[in-house]
This record gives structure tokens, sequence and C-alpha cells, in this order.
């Protein structure tokens, strides 16, 4: 039997005092959103419909090719008239309806997938899933009588020993498509006048449908971000997988803790990233490669045995095998350095290429331009490139040696 996947992403999120709805926040440069969707979309499912309210049509424009689709919750009353709205999206549909948050970045297609194996094995009743927390204040709480859930209390409604439980709900749930009907009978009557949808688990249970519960294991998977502390703390968990990840085929880092990086990272073996690199977007690192302390990368490609030195900033620039770049450098969109090239401290590279075992040892900016292999740029060296109006290209050739202090002024 299949199954859709909904995620609720509506939500004003208040809490994380923002102009930004919650789920477009960046988690490692990507939209928190976005892991939800990867997983349901990993997770098989035949559907994958997303709910949007709050800042609806950004949401959808950051969201517009990611195969999934959007049903509008014009105003926001709550989780289970989120879940409301998606009715008529669904009409038809038999198998088993998934429903998560949109503001759980670590969840997994394997735990979708399990939860909807887990359904159809019963598939009249409900399932929800449950984690065990030190801390559970925020959460529903779950509350058990001989084992058996009786219902979820809200954070905000519960009674002071209701506040003991550490068993909370995940926001990560399985029904029947007759979920639909059963909505009807939510109220709105507790602290926050909202539709709760976990309301619906005190209501399939004295139908006498069954409510069954998977604890997961690691509660850190199902971790809610609601403020930007929560926000901070499930970026450090994902840093900390990605970090190990890379560690584990073959990448030194020295002082793991303070590197950063993210999804889109390639590193090969026997890289080394010393404290404080920044690694962002699309990068590709090959084999030997040194990034120093406090170096910042964005979108590039840096060859084998290339050494980039502390505090350079590269962005997309291509560097090949051997070169050095630093301390101190600037490569911005367009730099490209092919094999054995060195550039130095305060030198400046933009939409130009520098061919094999080109020198700009110190102080320099080039712009536009073309450097033929093995030519020496003295300090000092600028390429005027602007003439107020348009931008002319440098071409400077093979072996050129050009002296300190050089104005080239393009075109030229
Ligand atoms: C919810 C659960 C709580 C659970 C927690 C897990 C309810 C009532 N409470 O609380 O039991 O422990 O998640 O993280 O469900 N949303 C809409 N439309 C709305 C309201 C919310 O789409 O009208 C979306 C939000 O964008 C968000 C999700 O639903 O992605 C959950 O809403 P949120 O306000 O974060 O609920 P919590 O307080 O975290
Ligand atoms: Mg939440």
């Amino acid at each position: 039997m299949s199954h859709v996947v909904v995620l609720l992403s509506a939500g004003r999120g208040t809490r994380m005092k923002s102009s930004l709805p919650k789920v477009l926040h960046p988690v490692l440069g990507r939209p928190m959103l976005s892991y939800g969707v990867e997983a349901a979309l990993a997770s098989g499912a035949e559907e994958v419909v997303v709910v949007v309210g709050h800042g609806a049509d950004e949401t959808q424009a950051a969201f517009r090719d990611a195969g999934v689709r959007f049903v509008l919750q014009a105003e926001q009353r709550g989780t289970a008239h989120a879940l409301g709205v998606v009715r008529q999206a669904l009409e038809g549909f038999e198998g088993s309806v998934l429903v998560a948050h949109g503001d759980m970045p670590l969840i997994s297609s394997g735990m979708l997938r399990r939860l909807a194996r887990t359904h159809i094995s019963s598939p009249r009743g409900m399932v929800l899933t449950t984690v065990e927390l030190d801390c559970p204040s925020g959460y529903g709480r779950v509350m058990r009588e001989d084992g058996e859930i009786l219902r979820v209390v809200e954070e905000k409604d519960a009674s002071l020993e209701d506040k003991r439980v550490r068993e909370v709900n995940a926001g990560v749930y399985a029904f029947d498509s007759g979920v639909f009907d059963m909505l009807s009978g939510i109220n709105d009557e507790n602290v926050s006048g909202e539709l709760y949808l976990t309301d619906l688990v005190a209501l399939y249970k004295n139908s006498g449908l069954g409510v069954r519960a998977i604890l997961w294991p690691v509660a850190s998977d199902l971790l809610g971000v609601n403020t930007k502390g929560q926000l901070a703390e499930v970026e450090a968990i994902m840093l900390d997988r990605l970090r190990r990840h890379w560690m584990d085929a073959g990448v030194r880092m020295i002082q793991p803790q303070t590197v950063y990086l993210e999804p889109g990272v390639r590193l090969a073996a026997d890289v080394t990233l010393w404290p404080g690199v920044v690694l962002r977007g699309e990068i590709r690192v090959g084999p030997g490669a040194v990034i120093g302390p406090y170096a910042v990368l964005i979108d590039s490609n840096i060859g084998p045995e290339v050494e980039v030195k502390a505090h350079s900033v590269l962005e997309q620039a291509r560097v090949g095998r051997g070169s050095e770049v630093g301390p101190f450098a600037r490569l911005r969109p367009g730099a490209e350095l092919h094999e054995g090239v060195r550039v130095g401290n305060f030198v400046e590279v933009k939409n130009t290429r520098l061919a094999d075992g080109v020198k700009a040892g110190h102080l320099a900016y080039l712009g536009d331009a073309e450097v033929g292999e093995g030519a020496n740029i003295g300090a000092g060296t600028i390429t005027a490139n602007y003439d107020g109006r348009t931008k002319h290209r440098t071409r400077i050739g093979a072996g050129a040696f050009i002296g300190s202090n050089a104005v080239l002024v393009a075109p030229v």
C-alpha cells in the first residue's frame, strides 16, 4: 500500500522573532523545510503535500521545482486545521497519510518508511512517533495508563504533574484516509484557542481505533525548531554528523568543532582543514589539499595538493593542482588558477585566468585578465579594467615580467 506525506509549514513561527517564515530559515545554508521535503520524497511517497500559509508566496517560490504540491491554509488556526485544508487535494486517496512538521530538519526517510510500515500492519488506526527528552518543555506530553496511550497534552494546557512526563509527541504521524472525517471532532477549547492535531490521539482512542506509538530511540532526530536557540542546536547536530562523515572518509580536521561546512561540500581523502575553516555551498577539494586557518570558501573548486593559506577568501574560484593561495588572498568569481600558480598576500583576482606557474606574490589586483604561463606579476601591479562605463580585458603573455607598481590600463 502507498503513502503520502503532508508537511505542515504554514505557521508564523512567532517564537523565531523574525520576518522570515520559519521553514525558510537556513540550516547549513539550505531552508529548514528542504530537509523534510528531501526525506519525504526519498521515503517513496506517492505525493508530498506542503501546507503553506504565513509567507506562502516566499515558501512556494523557494520550493517551486522541488516536486511537491502546495495547499494554502489562508488562516492559521492550528495544526489540525492545517491538515484539514489538505482534504480535497487527497480526495480518493486510500493509503496511509503521513503527517510531519516542516520545522524538524533532522527527520529521515528511514523514519518515514518505518512509520508507513507500522501503520500498514493495522491500517485503520493511527501511529504517532514519540521520544523521551530530559527537557520536554515546549512539547506535547504523551499520557499513558497501563502503557496504553490515552491522549497528548500540550505544554500550555499541561498541569504541573503532566509537565513531569518526559515522553513527548514528536509531531510525526500516520493516519488512515478517514482522518479527515475525524478532524470534525476537534474544537479550540484550550489555552491557545487553536485546533490541535494532537487531539486526534484521544479521538482515535475513544472511537476504539488503535493508537500506537513508535518510541524513536534517537531523540535528537526529531528535534523541532521553534526558537533561534533550537535552530542552532539542530544545526550543530547536523554539522557534527557532516564532520564525522568526512573524517571517516579520510579528511583531517584540526579542532573539528570550529570547522563549518555545508551538505554541498565534497572532500577527498587526506585533505587537511585547519581551525576556523568555512566551506559554503558547492565545494570540491582534491586529495592532499590543505585549507589554512580561517579561510572562507564559497562555491569553489580546489585541486589536489593545493594550499590555501590563512584568512584567504575564495568565491566561485577554481584553483589547479599544487597552487598556493594566500595568506590574505581574495579570489572572486571567475578567478581561474591553473597548476602551480602562486597568489600571495593582498592579491585580488576576479574573472581572470592565471596559466600554469604564474606568480603574483603580493599586493596586486588582477581583474578581467588573461595571464600567460609562468608570467611574474610584481607588487603593486593593477589591471585598470574599468573606465567608468565599461570593463576591458588585459592580456599578459607567457613568461612576461611585470615590474612593481605597474598600472595596466585596459584594453591592453
Ligand atoms: C507541535 C505539537 C506538539 C509537539 C511538537 C513537536 C500541536 C498542537 N502540537 O507543537 O504536540 O510536541 O509540535 O515539535 O500540534 N502549522 C501550520 N498551521 C497552523 C499551525 C502550525 O501549518 O495553523 C505548522 C507550523 O508551520 C509547524 C508545525 O505546524 O511547522 C507545528 O507547529 P508549531 O507551532 O511549531 O507547534 P509546536 O508548538 O512545536
Ligand atoms: Mg514546532
